[in-house]
C-alpha cells in the first residue's frame, strides 16, 4: 500500500519520538512534519520537562496541547531537536528554512546536542536548491555569519 505524503510525515514524526528521553526539554521545529511530531509529543507530555519552539505556530500548538513551553533563555543545552526539512540528499545534506522560520530554527538547532530531521520521500533530491530560499540577515551577526 502506498503511503500518502501526510502518512509518511506522520510515520517519521512517530519514529522520532523514540529519541525522546524522560526529563528532556525537547526542541521542536516548524512546519507540517514538526506539527505531527508535536501531536505525538503531547501523548508523552508527562514524561518530558517541556519544549522549546522554533516558531510562534509551533509554540501555539505546544500550548494548545498542554506541553510546557519554555523559552530558549530558560534552558541550556537541549538534548534533542526535531524538525522537518525542505530538501535532503542521500548524503544527509539538508536545506531548511523554506518556511521562513530559519533564524529561530538555527538557534534551537545550534543549542541542541542531537538534531533528528524527519522528512517524507518528497524531500529527497539529487541536488539541493530547487527553489528560492529565504535568508535573514541579523545586522549584528553579519560579519560573523559571513566568516562562517
Ligand atoms: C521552516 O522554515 C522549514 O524549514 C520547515 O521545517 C520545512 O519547510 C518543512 O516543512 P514541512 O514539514 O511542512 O514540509
Amino acid at each position: 500500500m502506498n503511503m500518502t505524503q501526510a502518512d509518511q510525515k506522520r510515520a517519521a514524526a512517530e519514529a522520532a519520538i523514540e529519541h525522546v528521553k524522560v526529563g528532556d526539554v525537547v526542541g521542536v521545529g516548524t512546519g507540517s512534519t514538526a506539527g505531527f511530531f508535536i501531536d505525538f509529543l503531547a501523548r508523552i507530555k508527562g514524561k518530558i520537562d517541556g519544549a522549546v519552539a522554533s516558531s510562534d505556530a509551533s509554540a501555539a500548538q505546544l500550548r494548545r496541547l498542554g506541553i510546557p513551553l519554555l523559552d530558549m533563555n530558560q534552558v541550556g543545552t537541549l538534548p534533542l531537536y526535531v524538525d522537518g526539512a525542505d530538501e535532503a540528499t542521500r548524503n544527509r545534506h539538508l536545506v531548511k528554512g523554506g518556511g521562513g522560520a530559519l533564524s529561530r530554527e538555527k538557534i534551537v538547532a545550534e543549542a541542541s546536542e542531537k538534531f533528528v530531521c524527519i522528512a517524507d520521500q518528497g524531500k529527497l533530491v539529487d541536488r539541493l536548491g530547487m527553489f528560492p530560499l529565504p535568508i535573514e540577515v541579523l545586522e549584528m551577526a553579519r560579519s560573523l555569519v559571513a566568516r562562517k
